[in-house]
């Protein structure tokens, strides 16, 4: 009996052990296949991921956390309109790349996306192309959500 206990004993150990190293193994695998997952998302997609919580699922700026912040998040379906009828393309994807701006006054408060993607994708030469990829989907993406407002009349 006392033997047949300590093999039962040692075959308990075992499993834990092994089951540790398996939820290990695939904790790994799991977390690489989400950290690399988004560079085949749409821009749609991307935006819904990691701009809407903010900008809002339409983009316009009244996204749940936009309330929690100091700062008024921007519609940014007005971009064209602001910018007299044309969509400033280079100038949205250096804002929302983030790495080349220079914050004269005060913070900013939109996470810089040229940097959170390049580590989200594994932080190498790839992940480089990647990111660059990622952000012009989003440019192109921001260019189709564009919208010319009646300034007059409120928003629909
Ligand atoms: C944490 C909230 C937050 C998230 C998430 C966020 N933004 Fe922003 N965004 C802001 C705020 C606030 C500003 C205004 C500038 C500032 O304070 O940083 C801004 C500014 C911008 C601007 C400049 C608009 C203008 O009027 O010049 C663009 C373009 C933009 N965001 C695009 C994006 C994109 C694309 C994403 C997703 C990849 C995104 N934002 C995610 C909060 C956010």
């Amino acid at each position: 009996m006392l033997v047949i206990s300590e093999v039962a004993d040692e075959l308990s150990q075992m499993r834990a052990l092994l089951t540790g190293a398996l939820a290990a193994a695939i904790a790994l695998v799991w977390s690489l296949s989400a950290a690399q997952g988004f560079a085949t998302y749409s821009g749609g997609e991307l935006f819904q991921r990691f701009c809407a919580s903010c900008h809002g699922e339409q983009g316009r700026g009244d996204g749940p956390v936009a309330d929690t912040l100091s700062v008024l998040v921007p519609n940014l379906t007005q971009l064209a309109q602001r910018n007299d009828g044309r969509f400033p393309a280079a100038r949205v994807r250096d804002i929302v790349d983030g790495r080349s701006i220079v914050i004269a006054h005060g913070t900013r408060y939109m996470p810089v996306w040229g940097y959170e993607f390049w580590v989200e994708e594994g932080a190498d030469a790839v992940a480089e192309d990647e990111a660059r990829i990622m952000i012009d989907r989003l440019v192109d993406y921001l260019q189709s959500i564009q919208r010319v407002v009646d300034q007059a009349a409120p928003e629909p």
